[in-house]
């Protein structure tokens, strides 16, 4: 069988579980990462190239005889990296630049949304700070203050109230997202469980993957501020989204990825749906343009197919062809931060564990901010930290084993939520 040399771009828990899946694949050759991070540097070699820039990605995935490109998290993509890569005639895993804007730009994905007449919120979006202010005064009750560009899931401000959503536009004028937050998108406000879906596709076909569902405030609860996400579980049972929710969902997809093609733009890679069960039905929140952190983490590990067919199925149009099976086991992830994140927070703090820890029964711990020091300690390097993943014929064993290697682990200032999956239950 022809190998195929692989490299993923990322640092992620995501990476770290798309590396594990792709490493186990018949088809998988040289394993590079850019960069990387403690974890999958155990599985892969380090490539010294920016992941941002598409030049750099291209040239150095020409010269090291790389046969496929796979892009973890959204910046490359909307930098035009897998444009880069395609051009110079390697596979690559992840949208074109244009197809990306679904996720680099949220007024790109609602008139998507609008043309391909998807449910979503109603929206209005300001560059000016006083005009701004003036719709939120009229609203006069909850709304959700959302910066434009990308800001890692935290520039998204839910209001409860007026005072609190003058609080957000200022919030993002004032620079508190970067140049994510120069365009500001109010929305209504909706209501309901939600549920993440994501989807594969070669811009024609499309394969849901299994249900999740992503927990995003920091604190038990559902409180303090949004997070990239703080733990999640796989499937999502039906109490809580039914058979006709997860039909809507997946024509929701096709017509997006069908909208794009109508408008000229192919999307390939993974589409990510965040939806809110409305008592409407589903209504989009948000689109991604890769694959979820930590979704990536319950969903992976129950999917049966040849990650690397698969993805080069993607990008070459013969996803049609491919058949993707799933474990009946449940999957729950924790994931471990650092204190004060997702604000500030140190680095550098040893951590052990993780040994003990994969060695119970059906338990992976992906590693996210973490590196190897030169000792060969791991230590923490990030806000998320690591995603403890447990899979189990039940939910509640699931559950209850994520805790169970959670406390395996340690790092001085460990951080996570103890009710990962407790609306499941
Ligand atoms: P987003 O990055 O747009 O998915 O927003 C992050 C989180 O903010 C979502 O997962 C929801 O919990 C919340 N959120 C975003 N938009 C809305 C909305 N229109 N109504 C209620 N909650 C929202
Ligand atoms: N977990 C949310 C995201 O990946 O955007």
């Amino acid at each position: 069988m022809e190998k195929t040399n692989i490299l993923l771009l990322g640092a992620g828990g995501r990476e770290h579980a798309l590396l594990k899946k792709l490493s186990e694949s018949p088809r998988a050759g040289k394993l590079f990462v850019a960069p990387g991070n403690g974890g999958m540097l155990q599985l892969a070699q380090q490539a010294s190239v920016n992941p941002d820039s598409p030049t750099d990605v291209a040239t150095w995935a020409a010269e090291h005889d790389i046969d496929l490109v796979v892009v973890g998290p959204e910046a490359p993509l909307v930098a035009g990296v897998a444009d880069a890569v395609r051009k110079q005639g390697i596979a690559c895993f992840g949208p074109n630049a244009d197809a990306a804007q679904m996720e680099g730009s949220k007024e790109f994905a609602k008139q998507v949304m609008a043309r391909a007449g998807v449910p979503t919120a109603a929206y209005r979006s300001f560059v000016d700070r006083e005009a701004c202010e003036q719709y939120v005064r009229e609203l006069a009750g909850p709304c959700v203050i959302k910066a434009d560009g990308l800001a890692a899931g935290k520039g998204v401000i839910v209001a409860q109230d007026t005072a609190q959503a003058l609080e957000g536009v200022a919030q993002c004028f004032e620079g508190a997202f970067g140049d994510a937050g120069k365009t500001v998108v109010v929305e209504e406000m909706l209501e309901g469980p939600e549920c993440s879906l994501l989807a594969l596709t070669d811009g024609t076909t499309v394969v849901p993957l299994a249900t999740s569902q992503d927990h995003k405030r920091a604190y038990d609860g559902d409180q303090g501020p949004n997070t990239g996400g703080m733990g999640v579980y796989s499937p999502v049972p039906e109490h809580l989204v039914s058979a006709d929710d997860l039909a809507t969902m997946t024509s929701i997809m096709e017509r997006v990825v069908a909208q794009l093609a109508k408008d000229g733009i192919v999307y390939s890679g993974c589409l990510y749906g965040g939806f809110m069960l409305t008592k409407d039905g589903p209504k989009v929140l948000e689109f991604n343009a890769r694959f979820g952190d930590p979704e990536t983490q319950v969903v992976l590990p129950r999917m049966h197919a040849d990650l690397v067919d698969v993805f080069l199925a993607c990008d070459d149009g013969t996803l049609g062809q491919k058949v993707i099976r799933w474990d009946d086991d449940w999957a729950v992830s924790v994931v471990l931060a650092s204190a004060g994140y997702p604000g500030s927070y140190e680095s550098g703090k040893r951590i052990t564990g993780i040994e003990e820890a994969s060695a119970m029964p059906g338990i992976t711990v992906y590693h996210a901010g973490t590196k190897l020091d030169e000792a060969g300690v791991i230590r923490t390097a990030g806000g998320r930290v690591l995603a403890v993943t447990a899979v189990a014929p039940t939910f509640a064993e699931a559950r209850a084993h994520a805790y169970e290697a959670c406390d395996c682990i340690t790092f001085e200032g460990k951080q996570f939520r103890t009710d990962i999956g407790a609306r499941a239950l």
